[in-house]
C-alpha cells in the first residue's frame, strides 16, 4: 500500500489485536490461551511502566471478584450489550450482571 504525502495515518491498536495474520482466531476471547504479541501495554521503549502492577492488580480483583461471586453471569443476551462509540480504546457502556 502506498501512503501519499502529506496523508494523516490514524493507527489502531484494536485493529492490530485482531490480525488473523498474527491471532488465530482473533474474535475469540480466551483467556487460557496466554497470546504474546498484543500491544495492550504499549510497546518499545514506551511500554507500559505500570505494566506488573496493571498485571497484578487485574489477577488480585479478578480472582476476589470470582472467589466472592462464584455464579457471576451476565444479566442480558450478549447481543443485547452496548459498547462505546469510539475507536480509541473499545469498551462497554455498562456490563449487566447477576450473581
Ligand atoms: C490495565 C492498565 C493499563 C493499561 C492498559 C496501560 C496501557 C499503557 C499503554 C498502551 C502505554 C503506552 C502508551 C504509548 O505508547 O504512548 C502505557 C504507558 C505508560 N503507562 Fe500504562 N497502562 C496501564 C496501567 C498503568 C499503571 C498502573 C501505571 C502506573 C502505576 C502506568 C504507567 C504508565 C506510564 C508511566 C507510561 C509511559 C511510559 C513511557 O512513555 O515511557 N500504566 N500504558
Amino acid at each position: 500500500m502506498t501512503i501519499p504525502a502529506g496523508e494523516t495515518v490514524l493507527l489502531s491498536v484494536a485493529s492490530a489485536h485482531r490480525d488473523p495474520a498474527h491471532f488465530k482466531d482473533p474474535d475469540e476471547f480466551n483467556p487460557h490461551l496466554g497470546r504474546s504479541g498484543h500491544l495492550a501495554l504499549g510497546h518499545g521503549i514506551h511500554y507500559c511502566l505500570g505494566a506488573p502492577l496493571a498485571r497484578m492488580e487485574m489477577e488480585t480483583a479478578l480472582a476476589a471478584l470470582l472467589r466472592r461471586f462464584p455464579g457471576l453471569r451476565l444479566d442480558v443476551p450478549r447481543d443485547q450489550l452496548r459498547w462505546r462509540p469510539t475507536i480509541r480504546a473499545r469498551g462497554l457502556i455498562s456490563l449487566p450482571v447477576a450473581w
